[in-house]
């Protein structure tokens, strides 16, 4: 199973916002679209070895939304439609246990902490993307059976206090090279570098 992890720090929690302006009205929702485009779907299908959670911070209580692969209906390649799944999943009453909104949608209370805290019960390798973190292609040294969970941030990056949560968790910091890309770039980047085994055997 590969897992996504997008932070969206003023990610709205509520259903209000409008599909004619999703950026402008949502707290930049359409960042969080887009990541759930790159990481699911494929020319003629859905990956279904993958599992996407969204943290959203922008509204009093925090909410996550996690889309499973494996059993996730309606998704298709725009943004307007991905983000009508995700208005469905916010009218649904969240609370801190998971609850299904359509077909592989699921929302519950809670921010990226807790998040972290059910990946490490799950004994998931946690890797932070950042621009300055060690090559990705040198992953290969270290097993990778292991499910793996990478972690990203929106337009605004991470803050200091989900790094040092990041950092307690065991993330692993690793960059995609030093150019600053988009979040939904950074995941197909990843779903190519694993679905093709691009590893380099000598790191150094
Ligand atoms: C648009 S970038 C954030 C921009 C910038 N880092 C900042 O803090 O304002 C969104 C996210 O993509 C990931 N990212 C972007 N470029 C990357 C790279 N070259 N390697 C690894 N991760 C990257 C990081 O997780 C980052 O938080």
């Amino acid at each position: 199973m590969r897992i996504f992890v997008v932070v969206g720090h003023k990610a709205t929690t509520q259903p209000s916002f409008s599909l004619e302006d999703i950026p402008g009205t949502s707290g930049r929702l359409d960042i969080l679209c887009r990541s759930v485009t790159a990481a699911f779907v494929l020319s003629h299908g859905i990956r279904k070895d993958v599992l996407v959670y969204l943290v959203l911070l922008g509204g009093e209580t925090p909410k996550t939304i996690r889309l499973v692969g494996e059993t996730l209906r309606h998704l298709n390649p725009d943004e307007r439609t991905t983000a009508a799944l995700l208005k469905k999943a916010l009218a649904v009453e969240a609370t801190p246990e998971w609850a299904m909104s359509t077909s592989g949608i699921f929302v519950r209370t809670g921010g990226l902490e807790k998040l972290l805290e059910d990946l490490k019960q799950r004994s998931v390798r946690l890797v932070y993307l950042r621009e300055d973190g060690r090559d990705f292609r040198c992953l290969k040294d270290e097993p990778l059976e292991r499910e793996m969970a990478f972690v990203l941030g929106d337009h605004t990056g991470m803050t200091a206090e989900e790094e040092s949560l990041l950092a307690s968790a065991g993330a692993e910091v690793v960059a995609l090279g030093p150019t600053s890309l988009h979040a939904d770039h950074c995941i197909v980047v990843t779903n190519w570098l694993l679905d093709t085994n691009a590893f380099m055997s000598d790191c150094g």
